[in-house]
């Protein structure tokens, strides 16, 4: 799906799954916005753009603050002229999930809220009138199947508030060219989920952790005008997590996934 002379914005561009979509969207053709609040991280993912080929922008902000989400926004129009696709991939999670009174609930689900839900409500607040006035455009969100589980806790809280702004996005920006999706990732390889080796086996039906670039292509499907009928719909890239049933586990790693069910006569 080429993207040349497209203008793609990806929030937490600097690291992880983030930067993994900013160098797929540079392979593509595109022009790149990377943000984060690391700057070294910023100008190690810069090199990688600039041998690429690609013209790239690193912008240092948090984006839980709406002064600076807005100032982003309007700093990628001023280099670019404006914006066609906006990946809002800024995010951060962690288990944590009890909810005890004794334990600063409020404050927890706080700082879950301001990194995934709140950073991606004020750029996407913040983008529409600008893919509005390019004529039309794309959002994708990256949502967690954290959503889904609870055990998660406030992370999943949080997320699937994500995807409840996917939706109304996607209701606003119709009228206007503007499309809004979502990914919702499993367990893929990053710095993050490194420190879990022991989760790779069990990470998915095909036995492993997916890659950045894997969410990448998917989140770049859907951003382009290849996904033009579809909008409000939140994509789940998981390897199967998602469709297994716990119990079933134990016995999947033992028999084989091709053995679950007696031979038919
Ligand atoms: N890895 C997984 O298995 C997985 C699974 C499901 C969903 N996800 C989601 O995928 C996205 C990327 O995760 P990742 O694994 O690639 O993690 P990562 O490597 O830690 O990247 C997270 C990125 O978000 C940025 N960020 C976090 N909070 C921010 C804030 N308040 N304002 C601005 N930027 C902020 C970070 O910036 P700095 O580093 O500069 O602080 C970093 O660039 C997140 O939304 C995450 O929830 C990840």
């Amino acid at each position: 799906m080429p993207l040349s002379e497209k203008v793609v914005l990806v929030t937490g561009g600097n690291s992880g799954i983030g930067r993994g979509i900013a160098l797929r969207a540079a392979t593509e053709g595109a022009r790149v916005a990377i943000t984060g609040r690391d700057p070294d991280k910023g100008q190690h993912v810069l090199v990688e753009l600039a041998a690429l080929g690609a013209d790239a922008l690193f912008i240092a902000a948090d984006l839980g603050h709406e002064a600076q989400a807005a100032q982003v926004i309007e700093q990628v129009v001023h280099r670019f002229g404006g914006i066609d696709i906006v990946i809002n991939n800024a995010g951060a999670g962690t288990r944590r999930s009890s909810i005890e009174v004794s334990d600063g609930p409020a404050e927890r689900l706080k700082k879950l809220m301001h990194s995934n839900l709140h950073a991606a409500y004020h750029v996407g607040a913040y983008a529409l009138p600008v893919l509005k006035a390019r004529g039309g455009g794309s959002i994708v969100n990256i949502s967690s199947t954290a959503a889904l589980h609870g055990t998660w806790g406030n992370y999943g809280i949080a997320k699937a508030a994500v995807e409840a702004l996917t939706r109304s996005l996607a209701v606003q920006g119709a009228p206007f060219g503007i499309r809004a999706n979502g990914i919702s990732p499993g367990w893929i390889a990053t710095e993050v989920t490194a420190g879990h080796p022991e989760v790779a086996r069990a990470a998915s039906l095909l036995s492993r952790m997916g890659t950045p670039d894997e969410i990448a292509r998917a989140a770049l499907f859907l951003a382009s005008d290849d996904a033009s009928f579809i909008t409000g719909q939140t994509l789940i890239v998981d390897g199967g997590m998602t469709i297994t049933d716990y119990p079933s586990q134990p016995w999947l790693d033992a028999v084989g996934a091709w053995k679950l069910f007696p031979d038919l006569p």
